[in-house]
């Protein structure tokens, strides 16, 4: 233990630090906006995705980051002080030698991460930094990410900055390789798996490409290197701030950059870059497919040194897009629906890569991938890509044409002959070889619905009608299909596949009234319309989907008045002003639905116990009464700040106690992009409006800071 020179201030702030040292500085640590499960640090598409659980941060100086899907990994920041050490992130048994700093406060806004700590008498910034820049598809595409430190309050105190990361990045650290490289300004530290099969993973991480770590010196800094034991590299910067190269590699070994900054006085930064980068990035058909970003810079040292220096720009992007979003936000239902959208938009963006033809590198020919997350790893799952897609409806919508457009090649080639949708472009991330064998998993109404409404929702937004004329021979039969089995519904899983097949499923009709509709709206084609305004009159006007009194959609029919599923596929309808129901059908819920709120809010059906974070969010965007909406928000916000879970975001968890089980836990989902359908209230703000929002507010500084000029 030891005495921080804060303490020489007041008997105030040593109770403090002697408590904190007892464990309890939860208590002193502030979250803002909230508490979230577990913070995104590196979050940028299926394979780097780093994260810090929220019940580590009161110890973030010995905590250890993870993977998405759980495995823990080392990323040490360390900073010198005149000559100490002190222990910022991610170390393990420090020793003797260097001292964890004090946790000061945890923030997280819709790009950052931020963990402020005190050491000594300086102040230290951790700002994890992963972009979100749909529409600037090579900032998008980089598979990096910035990691600022800066150093605050410095009365002419000597300062270096560490960080290092260790081989289970990789994958499968027992049998990785390390390699390094310096280009003129960077110092590059790529881990890679050693005869690795391309295209496979270990416990869903990559392990057929290269973890990057690199640095370069920023003004007033010089940067060191050094890799090795992990004793032995931290005891060189501990010991003289400075690294000194790269000894023999070893199991359990750690790559190691150092910044140093000699005196500061008041405040400076420096920076990281930590990725993950994959030539081959996605196998689509047989072809391999790479990063967007390989066009301009083949290279990865290249596309390296134009991420940091795009760090400027990045970064003002982000804090006005960091701003508009929760503003916008605010707006559409307050601050915890901000909380929430503000959390969930890394992560959404972080399920996709953006790729082009490693051959041609023609950047005409983009395609995106989706995975999905934690459920199996299927690709380009439609049910998948249609509950998240609010979020590209609102931040650049034709995400929702290059995540739909792997499948409607494969389909334009005839190779799936299944009268229905396909589910999945794959079986497993990275490889788009489709379902030849016609085995995918079969949701046929679910995903000729889907296809109708994203369909719709890429046009109605852009304009584009070359491509639906492109398409609509593909689709049609898909809505023939609706028209032709959507009344007496077959046995059949719906997207909530965990929840068993169910024959009569009234969400499914309502989704294929609504796809018909849609699909009338898309093809120019009256008489789907017409057809799919009968459906909804079918079962909400002569009451087939509902109960007696018509106080509520039931789950199946007929014959099952007292059961009841969240009617979410109505959402489309109210989004895209269909009218194909009723007014009165979107009423009902208003009333019904605080009735069936438990302590987390409403379940996914009468049957289960755990509720569907996005579906929630798509039905609380069909409520007439914001105070059923509001309802809605504060159930997810109070499920996501609880503190009683520390996992990326679940979009399923437990809604009510009723079955015996602790409300208020996350099942099974983690870090899946479907939270993109938290954005269902603000998409009600309009097609681009979010992109457009960051656009003017993006030209208005350039205005004024052209007139300061
Ligand atoms: C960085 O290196 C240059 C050249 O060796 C030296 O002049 C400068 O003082 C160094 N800066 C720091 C902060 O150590
Ligand atoms: C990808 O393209 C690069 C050059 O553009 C080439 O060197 C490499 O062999 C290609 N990789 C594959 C898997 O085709
Ligand atoms: C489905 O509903 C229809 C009435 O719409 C009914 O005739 C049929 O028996 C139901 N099917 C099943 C499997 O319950």
């Amino acid at each position: 233990m030891y005495l921080d020179p804060q303490s020489r201030l007041g008997i105030g702030s040593l109770f403090t630090m002697v408590l904190s040292f007892f464990g309890r500085e939860r208590d002193h640590v502030t979250h803002s906006p909230t508490l979230p499960p577990s913070y995104p640090l590196a979050v940028r598409n299926p394979y780097l995705s780093t994260w810090m659980p929220s019940d580590q941060v009161q110890t973030l100086p010995f905590a250890e980051p993870q993977f998405w899907a759980g495995q823990s990994l080392t990323w040490s920041v360390m900073a010198r002080v005149d000559g100490q050490t002190y222990s910022l992130m991610s170390v393990k048994a420090p020793g003797d030698n260097i001292r964890p700093a004090i946790v000061r406060s945890a923030e997280y806004t819709a790009t950052h991460s931020v963990f402020t700590l005190s050491a000594g008498s300086v102040r230290l910034t951790l700002d994890f930094f992963s972009p979100i820049s749909p529409s600037n598809y090579l900032r998008q595409s980089l598979p990096f990410s910035y990691l600022t430190v800066s150093v605050s309050e410095a009365s002419a105190n000597n300062i270096q900055i560490y960080s290092s990361i260790d081989g289970r990045w990789a994958g499968r650290p027992q049998n990785t390789a390390r390699s390094f490289h310096q280009t003129e300004s960077t110092a590059i530290y790529t881990l890679a798996v050693k005869n690795a099969v391309p295209y496979s993973e270990e416990s869903d991480m990559a392990t057929w490409g290269e973890t990057i770590f690199a640095a370069r010196p920023s003004p007033g800094s010089n940067v060191t290197f050094g890799s090795g034991k992990r004793g032995e590299v931290r005891a060189q910067f501990v010991q003289t701030g400075i690294l000194a190269g790269n000894e023999p590699w070893v199991p359990g070994g750690i790559v190691a950059l150092s910044h140093d900054l000699g005196t500061v006085v008041g405040r400076q930064s420096v920076n990281f870059a930590v990725g993950y980068v994959r030539e081959k990035a996605i196998n689509y058909l047989g072809k391999p497919y790479t990063g967007y970003y390989r066009a301009a810079f083949p290279e990865t040292s290249q596309a390296l040194d134009y991420f940091l220096d795009d760090y400027p720009d990045a970064l003002r992007e982000s804090l006005i897009l960091d701003l508009e979003m929760a503003t916008r936000a605010k707006v559409a239902a307050g601050q915890k629906y901000a909380d929430i959208v503000t959390l969930s938009a890394r992560q959404a963006y972080g399920g996709i890569d953006l790729t082009i033809p490693n051959d041609s590198l023609d950047t005409d020919e983009v395609l995106g991938f989706i995975k999905e997350l934690s459920s199996n790893g299927n690709l380009n799952t439609v049910d998948v890509i249609m509950p998240a897609f609010p979020i590209y409806y609102i931040m650049d919508p034709t995400y929702i044409r290059l995540l739909l457009e792997p499948m409607m090649r494969y389909l334009v080639a005839g190779r799936w002959r299944k009268p229905y949708l396909i589910h999945d472009m794959g079986a497993h991330y990275p490889n788009a070889i489709g379902h030849d064998n016609q085995k995918a998993e079969p949701m046929p109404i679910e995903e000729c619905g889907n296809l109708m409404v994203l369909a719709l929702a890429y046009v109605r937004a852009t304009g584009d009608v070359p491509w639906v004329e492109k398409y609509i021979d593909v689709i049609r039969p898909y809505a023939d299909y609706l028209v032709e089995n959507s009344i007496d519904i077959a046995k059949q899983l719906s997207s909530n596949d965990a929840a068993g097949a169910l024959a009569n499923e009234t969400n499914l009709a309502i989704k294929a009234a609504v796809g018909l509709k849609a699909f009338g709206e898309l093809a120019g084609l009256e008489d789907y319309s017409r057809i799919g305004e009968e459906r909804a009159d079918l079962f909400y006007t002569q009451g087939r989907g509902t109960d007696g009194d018509k106080t509520h959609f039931v789950l199946q029919y007929p014959d099952k008045p007292a059961s009841w599923k969240i009617p979410y596929n109505l959402y489309p309808d109210v989004l895209f002003d269909l009218q194909t129901f009723p007014k009165e059908a979107y009423q009902m819920g208003d009333t019904f639905f605080p009735g069936v709120r438990a302590e987390y809010g409403v379940a996914l059906d009468n049957r289960q116990d755990w509720a569907k974070s996005d579906w929630n969010m798509w039905l609380a965007g069909t409520f007439e009464d914001p105070r059923t909406r509001d309802e809605f928000v504060d159930d997810l916000w109070a499920f996501m700040s609880n503190g009683k879970h520390n996992w990326p975001f679940s979009d399923r968890y437990v809604a009510t106690s009723a079955k015996g089980r602790t409300p208020g836990v996350p099942v099974l989902c983690r870090a899946r992009p479907t939270v993109g359908g938290h954005f269902a209230l603000m998409a009600l703000q309009g097609a681009g409006s979010l992109q457009k929002g960051v656009l003017s507010r993006m030209m208005l500084e350039e205005m004024s800071h052209g007139e300061e000029l």
